[in-house]
């Protein structure tokens, strides 16, 4: 008999050999890690988030370390589809692992032209849609923060795509249950949350703000329990599968955010503290299933009791 638990989980409509996945802008186009991670172990890898032309992204200082985490205002620097395609996707696609392509425009159309090259490249399992970023043509709003924003790209690029389509949401909102709600109306196939806090760090010295773009993204172990209860509410209200991101960091964390109801999970942040860690997760869920005598992920997957009867 074989004693190995099945960590194998669904999310809208792809099966992935375990839960463990990496978090866009935190794991490059895989290769940078590929002496710390057995790449072909990983549940599925998401790639930095990419746009039709190259950005340079933001200008120094884009990073600080805070208490528990960091903040960041890279400003989604990337090499653009073209050159993803010719140069970093080769390599990809040799990997057994989904490859999912994390994408973002400024304008809807951005967003459809992107969706629509994807779609062309066999070797990419699916698409997540970052909904984070600034809509130009909205004054710089992010489309995520507003439903009817974030349904008109979702509805768009689900329009331009057969492939699975992952709408990752933003955490800065009063209700995320609403943006998901209308993402999942549209057709996103899966939502993945939390993308970062927006944050800001002071130099008292110099009285100034630490990040050139004065206001960052918040992320690791600080945020994890926002991410876990926005997870925990969005699982509540929607059908579809949700990805929990957020200050995952060890096997339990993790465990939280599936025990919440989270099909899988991308690990982010703790890849820069220990660029094995996603191996070390994916052991710790493993032993975590033999020594409670679960067989099969999916049992736990949402199993969180919230009776009075502790
Ligand atoms: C340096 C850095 C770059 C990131 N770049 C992207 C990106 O390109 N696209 C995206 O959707 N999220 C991006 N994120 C957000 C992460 O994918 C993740 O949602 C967030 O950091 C929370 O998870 P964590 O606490 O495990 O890092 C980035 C995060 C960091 C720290």
């Amino acid at each position: 008999m074989n004693s190995q638990p099945d960590l194998s989980v669904d999310i809208g409509g792809i099966r992935l050999r375990n839960p463990v996945m990496t978090a866009s802008g935190t794991f490059g186009y895989a290769r940078e890690f590929e002496t710390y991670v057995n790449l072909n172990r990983l549940g599925g890898i998401i790639v930095k988030g990419l746009s039709l032309a190259p950005s340079m992204g933001n200008r120094p200082p884009r990073i600080v370390e805070t208490a528990c985490g960091m903040l960041n205002a890279i400003g989604l620097e990337n090499v653009g589809i073209e050159t993803f395609i010719a140069e970093k996707l080769p390599f990809l696609q040799k990997l057994s692992t989904p490859i999912f392509v994390n994408i973002y425009g400024k304008t809807v159309e951005e967003y459809a032209a992107l969706a629509e090259r994807v779609e062309a490249i066999d070797a990419v399992a699916g698409i997540e849609v970052n909904i984070s970023c600034p809509n130009v043509k909205a004054g710089g709003v992010a489309f995520g923060v507003d439903p009817d924003a974030a349904g008109r790209v979702v509805g768009t690029v689900r329009k331009k795509i057969s492939k699975p389509l992952i709408v990752k949401l933003s955490p800065n909102v009063t209700d995320i249950t609403a943006i998901a709600r209308r993402a999942e109306a549209e057709g996103a196939d899966t939502l993945s949350l939390i993308n970062t806090i927006t944050g800001m760090a002071i130099d008292v010295v110099r009285r100034r703000p630490v990040l050139a773009n004065i206001t960052g993204g918040l992320s690791g172990p600080a945020i994890k329990p926002v991410a876990l209860r926005m997870v925990w509410q969005v699982c509540r209200a929607v059908e579809v599968p949700v990805i929990g991101i957020g200050g995952i960091t060890t096997a339990r964390d993790a465990l939280e955010f599936i025990i919440a109801g989270a099909s899988a999970v991308q690990v982010g942040t703790a890849n820069f503290v220990n660029p094995g860690v996603t191996m070390d997760i994916l052991t710790g869920i493993s032993d975590y299933l033999e020594e409670n005598g679960i067989t099969r992920l999916t049992d736990l997957i949402g199993s969180l009791e919230v009776g009075l009867d502790r």
